[in-house]
């Protein structure tokens, strides 16, 4: 793992924030806010620019100047038989996002995005986590099963200087995770500065699909951003629509392009955005397959020519370049951005690729039956009608010493998110998963009805969904991940109880 230079010596990320953009913005976002909420019924929600700044650095921000970067994969320090050991240091550090410039960013290791964990089906993983910066820090495994003591509860923090030794015993069917902070109060600031990396799962009855594996198995982590004329990413809060960047970054890079064969591809691709969702479309409308969601394969995959995907959710898709001629440039372009945030990213075809080694099957896999629900609840989105800008469910804020559903460990409830507000909330819960029964606006898509942790609740509609409370009983959060909205406060805590 490359080590950048002495955090000691360098600046934070933050500091563009707290000298600039504070004093700036601190009454700036007040008044945007004040804007917005006249254009309340506008779905797409306006854009924080820094167009300014970009017109000072037009061509590093010019779309498909750089190769994919491939997040580095996180090396055990040692294995035994059943577990490997892991040992992550969360620190400062420099990252080449634009050219001739550094961008200070908290990292994994100091990298952004972090490096990536291979986890296998059956193997614990242990992964010690060092905070070497100056406020608490934790760490999510998000989508993970994970015991409620390694979930990474927004309370559960590491104090600066302070280690925990994170237990993930990988009990769970392959699937594309990944891991964040979740520090209360500072997870749109610290995600937004890099906290995030991939965990893949595998397991061997995937592994026997032969789906594309190994160096066509590639993670692709989008998050949109905005830089300050020195380089360093450039944050504005706004508690109501959520950060909205004018660049889109995959893999910490301004929408890259990767050199592909001309055979099938595997995309595991996260939106690790703080608010903004995104509609991907591919060379104009191709086809992608859709395999897998935020909880694994599908039953069947699903070819699409239109994918949605908002925070914190999974798709995973096997694209197949042997239908190119060698030359072809793929856009995958985001159809519902703005001009700047349009391009994600860019395949060209070449012309190797070979005999085909993978496909994909017909049938992925089949999917459990959840135990009979034995309640529903109704739990309403919406922001607080009166004083200060805050995020509720049920009229609730989060509250650590309030515990508000308690389920049975094993059971499973129907839960309604009704949405009133005006805005998206991808509502996320920690340490379980669910289906997709109903949404009020039309029928669940086919790739929604395999396991999720993440469903999107759009404006006016109400969405039903089914939790399965287990593995682990313990205490866990639910919350929206627009991470503006999570942070302020629209989070609740259940208990599963044996
Ligand atoms: Cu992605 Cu509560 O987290
Ligand atoms: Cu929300």
């Amino acid at each position: 793992m490359a080590r950048s230079l002495n955090p000691l010596r360098q600046p934070s990320p933050e500091e563009a924030w707290t000298r600039r953009d504070v004093m700036r913005n601190g009454m700036g976002s007040f008044a945007l806010l004040c804007t917005l909420g006249n254009q309340a019924l506008l779905d797409k929600p306006r854009v924080v620019t820094s167009a300014r700044k970009r017109s000072q650095a037009a061509a590093p921000f010019a779309p498909f100047q750089r190769d994919l970067p491939i997040m580095p994969e996180l090396v055990p320090v040692r294995s035994t038989k059943d577990t490997d050991f892991y040992e992550v240091a969360i620190r400062q550090g420099m990252a080449d996002v634009l050219p001739g410039y550094q961008t200070p960013i908290y990292g994994y290791e100091g990298i952004y995005p972090g490096p990536t964990i291979r986890a296998r089906k059956g193997r614990t993983a242990m992964v010690k986590q060092t905070n070497t910066l100056s406020f608490d820090s934790n760490v999510h495994l998000h989508g993970g099963y994970v015991p409620a003591e390694f979930d990474g509860h927004p309370m559960d923090v590491i104090a600066p200087g302070a280690s925990f030794d994170y237990k993930y015993p990988n009990d769970q069917d392959a699937a594309f995770l990944w891991y964040h902070d979740h520090a209360h109060g500072r997870t749109a600031r610290t995600l937004y500065y890099g906290l995030v990396g991939t965990y893949v799962l595998h397991d061997d009855r995937e592994e026997d699909l032969d789906l594309p594996l190994g160096e066509y198995d590639v993670p692709l982590v989008i998050q949109d951003h905005a830089f300050n004329k020195d380089g360093s990413f450039r944050y504005a809060e706004n508690v109501d629509v959520g950060f909205f960047g004018d660049t889109i970054l995959v893999n910490g890079a301004i929408a890259p392009r990767m050199a592909v064969d001309r055979r099938k591809y595997r995309f595991r691709i996260l939106n690790a955005s703080n608010a903004r969702g995104y509609r991907l479309v591919l060379g104009g409308g191709r086809e992608m397959v859709q395999i897998a969601s935020d909880g694994g394969l599908l039953e069947k995959p699903v070819r699409r020519k239109e994918i949605p995907i908002f925070p914190a959710e999974r798709v995973e898709v096997v694209i197949d370049f042997a239908k190119f001629t060698p030359g072809t440039q793929l856009v995958l372009r985001n159809e519902g951005g703005e001009a700047s945030t349009t391009a994600v990213m860019r395949f060209d075809v070449g012309r190797g690729g070979g005999a085909e080694d993978f496909r994909v099957p017909r049938k992925l896999r089949r999917l459990p039956d959840l135990p009979e629900p034995n309640a529903t609840r109704r739990l309403d989105l919406a922001l607080q009608s009166s004083s200060s800008v805050q995020w509720q469910i049920n009229g609730r804020g989060f509250d650590p010493s309030r515990i508000d559903v308690r389920p049975r460990l094993g059971s499973s409830e129907i839960w309604q998110f009704t949405n009133p507000s005006n805005r998206v909330h991808p509502m996320h819960l920690h340490g379980m998963l669910f289906r997709i029964r109903e949404r009020s606006t039309g029928v669940v898509h086919r790739a929604d009805r395999g396991w999720k942790d993440t469903v999107a609740v759009q404006p006016g509609e109400r969405v039903e969904v089914q939790p399965w409370f287990g593995p682990y009983a313990g205490r866990y959060v639910f919350h929206c991940h627009n991470l503006e909205h999570g942070d302020k406060a629209m989070m609740l805590q259940l208990e599963v109880v044996e």
